[in-house]
Formats: structure tokens, sequence, C-alpha cells
């Protein structure tokens, strides 16, 4: 595997970095290609997504990202690359797994039970109101944002969503508790946003038809967020527009243990992009203290998606498997970052997950 590696700013440097030890640490033949981009490469190039890095990326079989700084001023010449990465490789769903992509996590109900949070964000990723469509009016006193939804792009983010729950329900088996889990929600604001969602809406419900034996419920985005927050068991596969989905994604994310454990796909036809929720964290970076567990997650999603691409024989362990239970392990014994409660080091952290990997039984390779 050809692997595209774009460290980025601040903690995204210091994550990736132990992303590279664990993957060398797996049975697993990688060729890492490194590529600059975000703030630091902007300063010294005057570009923060230079043409060789896209290049770099078009080459690879899939690319690890850790994260960009980008100023909240406005900098002439400055262009989010990541955004602009996502648009290039044409990366149209952006997967937010929360809980047992990394580990099993509990949520504590309002009764004082634990419930399993198990559930996924498919995020529509290249249009939307993140289309890039703003203008001025009116001497600059009226600003206008173009939200943009088409059919092509609606269809193929439900589609990513219903194939996702499909592959899900085997996996999650016929057991009746916790069957929220096997349902997919749609979310929209077709009351208000009645062309745009409407349609958006519309073609989700055609492409569910297409999946009979998965459940399908349609949820306003903002009673989607309060039960989100209340009661995330009740979910399995999110799917909305881009905005929505960013935003309940982090709201999300809090059930997963936080920022630190969130880790995202970013999936296209042709490409995929890995990267951890985070970003650069000025405050933390340059101490070594980053939690890793969210860039490690980014392998588990990698090898996933390798691994659903060149299926492998009966039930042998797979290597997202092994790191996933690694992870878990390090997740319940510790050692934990500051952000978990804990005071080890990025090291000392990817040094037990790479000691748990070396006590793992050898997965069988295809
Ligand atoms: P952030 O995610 O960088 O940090 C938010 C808070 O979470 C901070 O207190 C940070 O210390 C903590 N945190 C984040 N990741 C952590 C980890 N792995 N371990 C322990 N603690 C962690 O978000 P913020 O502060 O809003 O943005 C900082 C910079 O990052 C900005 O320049 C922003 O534009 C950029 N950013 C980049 C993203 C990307 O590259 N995809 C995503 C989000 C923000
Ligand atoms: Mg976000």
């Amino acid at each position: 595997m050809k692997l595209c590696i774009i460290p980025g700013d601040g903690i995204g440097v210091e994550v990736i970095r132990a992303a590279q030890r664990v993957l060398r640490a797996l049975p697993l033949e990688v060729e890492m290609v490194e590529a600059a981009a975000g703030w630091g490469t902007f300063q010294e190039t005057g570009t923060a997504l230079p043409e060789a890095t896209l290049e770099a990326a078009r080459s690879s079989d899939a690319i690890l990202f850790g994260a960009v700084a980008s100023p909240s001023h406005p900098v002439p010449g400055y262009r989010s690359p990541i955004v602009a990465l996502r648009r290039a490789l044409d990366l149209y769903a952006n997967i937010r797994p929360v809980g047992a992509a990394a580990a099993p996590v509990r949520s504590v109900s309002r009764e004082g039970g634990q419930n399993l949070v198990d559930l996924v964000v498919v995020r529509e990723n290249t249009e939307g109101l993140y289309a890039g469509r703003e203008r001025l009016e009116d001497n600059g006193n009226t600003a206008i944002a173009e939200r943009v939804i088409t059919r092509r792009g609606s269809e193929r983010i439900a589609r990513t969503a219903f194939e996702l729950a499909r592959e899900r329900a085997t996996r999650l088996g016929p057991r009746k508790s916790e069957s929220g889990q096997r349902k997919v929600t749609i979310v929209h604001k077709a009351n208000i946003l009645r062309l745009t969602d409407g349609l958006f809406r519309e073609v989700a419900l055609e492409v569910a038809r297409d999946y009979p034996e998965i459940a399908v419920e349609e949820l306003l985005v903002d009673t989607a967020a309060m039960h989100l927050a209340q009661s995330p068991e009740r979910f399995g596969v999110i799917v909305t527009t881009n905005l929505f989905g960013d935003i309940l994604s982090d709201v999300a994310c809090i059930h997963g243990g936080g920022l630190g454990l969130a880790s995202s796909a970013n999936i296209g036809d042709q490409y995929a992009l890995f990267e951890p929720v985070h970003g650069a964290a000025p405050d933390i970076a340059g101490r070594g203290i980053a939690n890793p567990l969210a860039a490690l997650g980014c392998l588990v999603l990698l090898l996933e998606w390798k691994e659903r691409k060149q299926p492998q024989r009966g039930d042998a362990t797979s290597l997202s498997q092994m790191l996933r239970e690694a992870i878990g392990a390090t997740l319940r014994e510790g050692p934990h970052t500051s952000d978990l409660g804990g005071d080890a080091t990025t090291e000392e952290v990817t040094s037990a997950i790479i000691e748990k990997l070396r006590k793992a039984p050898e997965p069988e390779t295809p």
C-alpha cells in the first residue's frame, strides 16, 4: 500500500508520527510518502496546499492527514487545505464513527443505566452550505451564502449510509437489544428549507427503498441534536447534509470520549483520506501530550477500508480488529493522556499500543 502522509501543523505532526510508529509495527507493507500542507507551509511557500502535495495524494492508495492550523481572520491567498483536498479528490462521504469504532463506550442514561453507544455520522462532504458560494450585496451590508444540494450528491451519500447500515446489521447480529443501532436516520430541515432539504430528503427516501431490511426514520436537525445529546444509544447511522453533519458529529463525539478519540474517513469513488476530527491544538502543541488515539483510530478506519476492498478469507482476525482491540485495551487499562484524566505522554500511549500489538496473535494475511 502506498500511503501519502500529510502531518500538517501543531499536534497534527505529533499524532501522525505516533501513527507512523504503529504502522511500522503492523505486519503490513506500507510505502509512506510525506507531503506538506497547512499554515507553516503557507508561510514558507505562499500556498497552503502545494501542487506537489496534490500530486502525491493522487498517486497514492490512501492519505493520512494530521491537522492544520487555519487563521480565523481572512488571510489573502490562504484556503483551508483540508476543504480543498476534499473537493479536489471528490471525497464526498465524511464518515465519523462514535464509540465502537475504537472501543465500546457506554453513555450514562438519565436513569443512571449504561447504554452502548455505537453510531456513525455520514456527512455529505462536497456541497450544501460549504459549496463556497458566498457574496456581498448592498455595499457589504448583506451577506449571502448559497446552499447547493444536488440529486447526484444526495444519492451517493444516501447510498453510502445504507450500505454502511447493511454492513453494521451483519456485525451487530440479530439481537433485539440496541435495535436502534440497525437503523438509518435521515436528518434534514425540509420543513423550512423546502427545496434544498426537500430534495435531499426525497432522494434519501428513494434510496431507502432499495434497502427494505433496514429501518428508516427521519428527524429535523434540531430534534436530532437534542436526541443525540440526550440518548445517543438510539442511533445507528445518521445521514445528513454538510453543515448539519459537521455540527452533529462534534456533538456525538462527546459520547465517544471527546476529540482526543474522534477519527474520521473521507471517502470518494477513487480516493480515501483519513484524519482525526481534532485540529492543530495550539494550546498543547509541542509538549508531547496530545492524545494519539484519534489518529490511531484513523488507522483502524484505513485498514477497514482496505479490507473491504480486499476481503479476507473466513473469520481470520483482521489487522483492523487487532488494532481496534489494542486501542480498546489501552482505553480500559491505560496509560491515558491528560484529556482522559491521565498524565501519560503521546509517546507512552503509543508505546503501550505497540506493546499490545506485539503480544497479539499474528493475524492471517490473505
Ligand atoms: P482543536 O481540535 O485543535 O482543539 C480543541 C481543544 O481540544 C483544545 O483544547 C485542544 O487542546 C484539545 N484537543 C484537541 N485534540 C486533542 C488531542 N488529540 N489530545 C488532547 N487534547 C486535544 O480545535 P481549535 O482549538 O478550535 O482549533 C485550533 C486550530 O486547529 C485552528 O487553527 C483551527 O482552524 C484548526 N482546526 C483544524 C482542523 C483540521 O485540520 N481538520 C479541524 C479543527 C480545527
Ligand atoms: Mg468540525
